[in-house]
């Protein structure tokens, strides 16, 4: 199964000049809490700007090129197509982490959303692309000091 989590900004901003415009621990321990044990997949421009490693996670990078620059080991993919065989009708989870060009191309495939949105707009140069919300259930909702992060899961038809 595949799954997009997000953190954006109410007007849609995900980033800017290669990084998040903010810096929000409390998200950031979100986003651990969900990906931690999981696969996960990232675009390389998102890789390449990794803050820190993120360990106890398997990083899977999708990119054209052979020598990106490896912080740590990851396993590296150059078709979206075999990513989708993969996992598009597994029972093992990928979490799709971005970037913009990522969730362009793997959100129609998401049976699962997990989408953080910010109480404070930001500028940027990247954003979530616009999805139909009727076409998602709510499943939970947590509020938290900046941000709430909704779980949204796919209607089925
Ligand atoms: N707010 C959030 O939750 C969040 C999460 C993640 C990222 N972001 C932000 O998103 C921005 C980066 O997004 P982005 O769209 O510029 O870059 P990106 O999606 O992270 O990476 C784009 C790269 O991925 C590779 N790629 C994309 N599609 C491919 C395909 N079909 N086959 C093979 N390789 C493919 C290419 O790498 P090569 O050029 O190496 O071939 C491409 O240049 C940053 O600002 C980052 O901070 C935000």
């Amino acid at each position: 199964m595949i799954a997009c989590i997000v953190c954006m900004s109410p007007n849609g901003v995900i980033g800017k000049d290669g990084v998040m415009p903010w810096h929000d621990p409390q998200e950031l321990h979100y986003f651990k809490e969900q990906t931690m044990g999981k696969d996960i997949l990232m675009g390389s421009v998102t890789y390449a700007h990794l803050p820190n490693p993120l360990p106890g996670r398997k990083i899977h990078v999708l990119t054209r090129h052979t020598n990106i620059i490896q912080k740590e080991a990851i396993t590296l993919w150059s078709e979206k197509a075999a990513v989708l065989d993969r996992w598009k009708d597994s029972d093992d989870i990928l979490m799709v982490c971005g970037g913009a060009s990522i969730y362009e191309q793997f959100l129609p495939y998401a049976k699962r959303l997990y989408l953080s949105i910010l109480k404070t707009n930001y500028e940027g140069d990247r954003f979530f692309p616009a999805f139909d919300e009727e076409m998602w259930e709510l499943i939970e909702k947590r509020q938290y000091a900046t941000f709430d992060a909704y779980q949204l899961q796919r209607k089925t038809k």
